[in-house]
């Protein structure tokens, strides 16, 4: 993938829903506490989607790109490329975004594509983490970010934050905690990744302190 600038880091967000996480990213960024990067373009598979609204609003080209009935994953993917490809993207950043990728997509944009996970992977694996954790009675839970990988919810972890569960927690006030703990996370995550702090070794993700 060609970079068109040597400092900013170009970022593409992958949505399907509500958007809160892409919130963060847009409010951390209008603090300018993102680092060293900008959110070129938001994608969307689903055009109904609340934030399509919330990148319009702060002014973010938008792209809907649906998965038509009887699609292809590989055309689907193929037209996802193009506009990642198309503006220069360096990172993707999956917010919500219910498709999983093909393998050649994945593989290509390996260590510059990352996910965010309501749970302290590898447990509670899938789209309902939260209910599951909950449900299991764990009484620590939390929220992951990783690079994807072919995998699902298996790529090498670049932070995780616990979220404890009390007594008093319903499914509702721990998807509320957890939620609060990804609009944190998220953003932090994304800024070592455009200040270049973030190394895969393997399995694992070093973050390395630069002055
Ligand atoms: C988040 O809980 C995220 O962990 C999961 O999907 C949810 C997206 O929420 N992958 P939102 O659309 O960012 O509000």
């Amino acid at each position: 993938m060609e970079k068109a600038d040597n400092s900013i880091i170009r970022i593409a967000v992958l949505v399907s829903g509500n958007g809160t996480n892409l919130q963060a990213i847009i409010d951390a960024q209008a603090k300018d506490s993102l680092g060293p990067c900008v959110v070129k373009l938001v994608i969307s598979d689903n055009p109904e989607a609340r934030a399509l609204r919330r990148a319009r609003e702060a002014g973010i080209p938008v792209k809907v790109v649906e998965k038509k009935q009887g699609m292809s994953r590989e055309v689907f993917d193929a037209l996802l490329r193009e506009e990642i490809v198309r503006e220069k993207i360096d990172l993707i950043v999956l917010a919500g975004f219910m498709r999983v990728l093909g393998e050649k997509f994945v593989r290509e944009f390996k260590g510059r594509m990352m996910n965010i996970h309501p749970a302290l992977l590898p447990g509670f694996k899938g789209t309902s983490a939260i209910e599951d954790a909950f449900n299991y009675g764990v009484k620590v839970t939390g929220v992951t970010v990783h690079f994807v990988d072919e995998g699902v919810d298996s790529g090498p972890i670049i932070a995780q934050r616990e979220v404890r569960i009390e007594k008093s927690d319903t499914i509702g006030t721990l998807e509320e905690k957890i939620h609060r703990t990804e609009h944190e996370l998220y953003p932090e995550a994304i800024r070592y990744f455009a200040e270049g702090k973030l190394k895969i070794e393997g399995r694992k993700v070093k973050v390395i302190s630069k002055k």
